[in-house]
């Protein structure tokens, strides 16, 4: 099979192609292609993977990288796309923006988010309409942030060949089983909502829900990742486990007052990172394996630092840190389609029915089976009230985000910012556009 990975000179592309390597059934990758609009990124990551196969002997997988969008698409079996539309400098400039007007600016949640999705959603429609044109048959996997909004605005294009993913339900799913000495595979994990938005609200084997025994028990729900996080006492009273990124509404005070007084944003702390490895492969390729490793680990290591920190949560547990996270949906999703193996994952895709509080077209984060027909939902209940009221809420916001991309419309870009739960006012929200649109070259078609 073809496998094209959108954004193939991004640092995540050697964990794919490791996962790659270690497949065993059939039909599996021979061919991958790594397209992306930079060509030393290109290079640089092709230095890591070359040194990566050849530590796996006897499994032959063909790479190749172009900067051409439409060769990389033809012929395509499975299109990964993580893309980052003006780099991590854009990610910089979205925080940076939002906080110094007193606004939480993380990539994905809040008016970061916008602003990002307002600069993606024009290039991955043109992505989507690409691949629909030139591989048709082609199943898409998104994995460019904002998932769930660009996934949406991809299947305007693609239905339900495109599929958005994270990797936040699966670790929550896993902590979760792990404390219930539960084997994950044997349970139906009760979760819902939009991507970084979701809740856990059951989790059954044989019929009976399992999740109320960890509730019940304080010391238990202390002593994991959302736990720390969010308080034993809160998700008591929520009866529910938040995804991770809802620390970003629990405790949205707190969040921004941390960020506006730390040294540096996760995007800058990135920015220097990346920077400094990928400059470091340039001088000498023939440490590029080792110097992946080591910026990699450095990056799991400090992953939600900042909300860990004010929470007083303390280090990851190192079980989590090998994630296995975004390349392993992934590949699941494409040996359940592509070898028909019935599998159960956490995706985003079109609600259809699931949820009643968003239409049928909205993109959801809920439970399916895949198999070769793609990704179908099970059953799920439908969300608490306050869960359906940010959820409606936020789905308004990418709505609005979408509108604004698809028409150019500055209205509806200022109406998504001031819309959103954690911006809180009309006057920032303008203020906000305004500088973002002065910021990026890539929101000049905002009238
Ligand atoms: C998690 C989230 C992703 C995010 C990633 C990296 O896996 O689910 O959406 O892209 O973390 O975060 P980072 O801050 O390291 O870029
Ligand atoms: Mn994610």
């Amino acid at each position: 099979m073809k496998l094209v990975i959108l954004g193939g000179g991004g640092f995540r592309v050697p964990l794919i192609h490791r996962a790659l390597l270690a497949e065993r059934g059939e039909p599996r990758v021979t061919d991958l292609v790594l397209y992306d609009v930079d060509l030393n990124r290109l290079t640089a990551i092709r230095h890591v993977l070359d040194q990566q196969a050849a530590l796996e002997p006897g499994v032959a997988i063909g790479v190749s990288v172009t900067t051409d969008l439409k060769e990389a698409l033809i012929g395509a079996d499975f299109v990964f796309s993580a893309i980052r539309v003006g780099g991590l400098e854009g990610r910089v400039i979205d925080e940076r923006v939002a906080l110094d007007l007193g606004v939480l600016g993380q990539e994905t949640v809040g008016a970061g988010g916008i602003s990002y999705g307002l600069r993606t959603v024009p290039v991955a429609i043109e992505v989507a309409r690409l691949i629909a044109e030139l591989a048709p048959n082609a199943w898409t996997i998104n994995f460019t942030n904002p998932a769930g909004l660009v996934t949406e605005a991809m299947a305007a294009h693609l239905g339900d060949r495109v599929i958005g993913i994270c990797d936040s339900p699966v670790g929550l799913t896993r902590r979760v089983a792990k404390l219930l000495g539960i084997d994950p595979a044997t349970a139906r994990f009760d979760y819902a909502g939009l991507n970084h938005l979701g809740w856990l609200r059951g989790v059954y084997v044989e019929g009976r829900d399992h999740l109320p025994r960890l509730l019940d028990n304080p010391e238990a729900l202390g002593s994991f990742e959302e736990g720390k996080l969010f308080g034993a006492d809160w998700l008591r009273t929520l009866g529910a486990i938040p995804n991770e990124y809802l620390y970003y509404y629990y405790y949205a005070h707190e969040a921004v007052q941390a960020a506006r007084t730390a040294t540096q944003t996760r995007g800058a702390f990135l920015l220097r990172q990346q920077h400094d490895f990928y400059a470091e492969t340039q001088r000498d390729a023939g440490t590029a394996l080792d110097a992946w490793r080591r910026t990699r680990a450095e990056r799991e290591a400090t992953y939600m630092a900042d909300t860990r920190d004010i929470a007083g949560a303390g280090d990851r547990d190192s079980d989590d840190m090998e994630s296995g996270g975004y390349e392993q949906v992934a590949l699941s999703i494409m040996r359940a389609v592509a070898r028909d193996e019935r599998t159960m994952l956490i995706l985003n895709v079109r609600n259809r029915s699931a949820l009643s509080i968003v239409d049928a077209d909205a993109v959801v984060e809920v439970p399916c089976v895949v198999d070769a027909n793609g990704p179908h939902q099970v059953v799920i209940n439908q969300l608490p009230a306050h869960a359906a009221g940010l959820v409606g809420s936020v789905k308004a916001v990418e709505r609005a985000t979408i509108e604004a991309a698809l028409q150019g419309s500055r209205r509806a870009a200022h109406k998504a910012l001031a819309l959103h739960p954690l911006v809180g006012s009309v006057t920032v929200a303008r203020r906000m556009l305004d500088a973002y649109v002065d910021h990026f070259p890539q929101l000049s078609y905002l009238r």
